[in-house]
Order: C-alpha cells, then sequence, then structure tokens
C-alpha cells in the first residue's frame, strides 16, 4: 500500500536528485551537506514551491558585502537624484540620457565598465564646478558614500548582478534608526524628497521630518505598496526588498525611536 502510493513520486525525485547531483559538479551552488534530501515532512518530495530546502535553483543567493549591486544600490540613488522629471526619466530625457534601468543606464549613461575616467557618470558626479556638476544645483550633490557605491559599480564592470538581501535572514530585533533606517532613506528617497522644492512637496532629512511623515500615517502604506497609496520610492518598478520593509515595520511597531 505504502510503496505502491509512493513509488512513482520516490523514482521521479531520485531521478531529479541524481540530475542534481551530476549537474552540481559544474555549478557554483553546491547541495549543503546537511540538507536532507529525503524529505520526511510527509509532502510531496517533487516540490514546485520553493520551500523544499533541497531545491537549490530558487534559494536565494546571499549578497556579497564585497559586491556593489546594480538594483540594489546603484540604481536607487540614479533613481531619488537624477531620474527626475524634468531631468533624466524617460519623458525628459535630457542630452538623451535615461537613468531609469540597467538598460537605459548601460544605452545612455555613457559609461565606460571598469574606467572612471572614462565614465561621464562618473566625472559629473564628482564635477566641482557648479555648472556643470550633476545633480545640478539647487540639489544637493551625491554625498561621499552614494558617489563610492558608483565608483566601485564601474570598476567592478558595471555589470548587473543579483543576489538575495534575505538569502541569510533578515534580523528585525532591536531595528536602528541610524543603522538600518536613515541609510535606506538617503539612498532611496531622499533625492526627491530634500531641499527647498522637494518633489511630493514634503522633505524627509531629519529624524523628525521622517517622524512625522510616519505618525500621518502615510509613511508606512506608501513603502510598502498598499492601495490607497502612492507607491515609494516614486518611479520604481517594485517595492523596497522585503527585509528592509520588514525592518521598517518592526520599526515604527517600536514606536519610531531615534536609535
Ligand atoms: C523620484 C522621486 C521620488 C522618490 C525617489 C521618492 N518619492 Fe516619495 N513622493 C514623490 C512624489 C512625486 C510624491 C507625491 C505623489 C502624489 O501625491 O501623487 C511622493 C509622495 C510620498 C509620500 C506620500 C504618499 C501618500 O500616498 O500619501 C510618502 C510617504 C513618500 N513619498 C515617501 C517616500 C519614501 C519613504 C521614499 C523612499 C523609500 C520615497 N518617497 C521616494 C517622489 C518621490
Amino acid at each position: 500500500m505504502e510503496i505502491r502510493k509512493y513509488w512513482l513520486p520516490s523514482l521521479i525525485f531520485g531521478m531529479g536528485l541524481a540530475l542534481s547531483i551530476f549537474s552540481c559538479q559544474h555549478e557554483p551552488i553546491t547541495i549543503e551537506g546537511d540538507n536532507n534530501p529525503v524529505d520526511t515532512t510527509g509532502n510531496n518530495p517533487i516540490d514546485t514551491t520553493g520551500n523544499n530546502p533541497t531545491d537549490t535553483t530558487t534559494t536565494g543567493i546571499p549578497c556579497d558585502p564585497n559586491v556593489v549591486y546594480f538594483e540594489l544600490d546603484v540604481l536607487p540613488i540614479l533613481r531619488s537624484n537624477c531620474a527626475k522629471s524634468g531631468c533624466h526619466d524617460e519623458n525628459s530625457a535630457q542630452d538623451g540620457v535615461i537613468l531609469t534601468s540597467f538598460e537605459s543606464v548601460m544605452a545612455t549613461g555613457k559609461i565606460e565598465p571598469f574606467d572612471l575616467n572614462d565614465s561621464e557618470i562618473y566625472e559629473v558626479i564628482v564635477e566641482t564646478d557648479p555648472d556643470k556638476r550633476m545633480p545640478q544645483p539647487p540639489n544637493a550633490p551625491l554625498t561621499s558614500a552614494q558617489i563610492n557605491l558608483v565608483a566601485s559599480w564601474i570598476l567592478q564592470g558595471a555589470k548587473n548582478e543579483s543576489c538575495d538581501p534575505a538569502a541569510e535572514g533578515c534580523n528585525t530585533d532591536n531595528v536602528s534608526y541610524s543603522a538600518d533606517i536613515r541609510p535606506v532613506i538617503e539612498n532611496n528617497c531622499l533625492g526627491c524628497h530634500q531641499g527647498a522644492n522637494p518633489t511630493g512637496g514634503f522633505v524627509l532629512e531629519t529624524y523628525a521630518d521622517v517622524v512625522a511623515k510616519v505618525n500621518s500615517g502615510r509613511f508606512y502604506g506608501a513603502v510598502a505598496w498598499e492601495p490607497g497609496f502612492v507607491p515609494m520610492p516614486f518611479g520604481a518598478s517594485a517595492p523596497l526588498p522585503q527585509c528592509n520593509l520588514n525592518k521598517i515595520k518592526a520599526w515604527i511597531e517600536a514606536g519610531a525611536p531615534n536609535n
């Protein structure tokens, strides 16, 4: 009875396992020794949901702290500081430069992989002459941390590598405003929500600015793309990484402390 019920799934699973072991000889991702391939949960051993711990094809690739990732690190800076209406979004395309996606950045951003001196985007963000600097005054220049991210990305070959920020778990204990929340706002929001004439009509420059928006009840719904809110970051094709959202939520639930 038991055997009759399971022989077919077992056979298919066995073949899949054999195949994956062979193919893994050439793959950088290997099956960890502690991942027991025998499913003891009683679930179908052929798991297509991605929840099966032995399924290495859908397991997230942890982010390498030494790699600068385009979507995670560079695009948010370009989107909020450069791809604004009137500047380098699809409609405005000043000087033919569109900085809204990897494809448009590579096609129009005059980037020479591995070479800062030949990458115009780098030259204009470090330019000291205010007539030539980007973002143009009265917009603030990029911070040195942001310039370093763009520079490292170019020096690493201006690639579009991806990783899973939650692959190694997402720790939402004791979320800190200065260490966890502030950097997300700086890289994803501040380019628009700062200065004398901020996009959206308000700034997120100081802790007090952010808390005022949290207390208005409009902050989390906007970043979580909840119905009834304008999704933020404005113009993004996807919300912030889930781990960032979890941290923002935990921080708000803890009373949005200035820690
Ligand atoms: C590219 C510019 C841009 C970026 C980047 C951006 N915003 Fe906005 N934001 C806007 C604009 C424009 C509006 C007003 C939208 C409207 O009212 O139609 C707005 C509105 C908002 C609102 C009010 C939304 C509502 O439904 O009441 C919040 C909150 C907000 N932004 C927070 C953020 C946060 C947090 C980030 C970063 C994660 C961010 N914004 C990134 C341009 C931007």
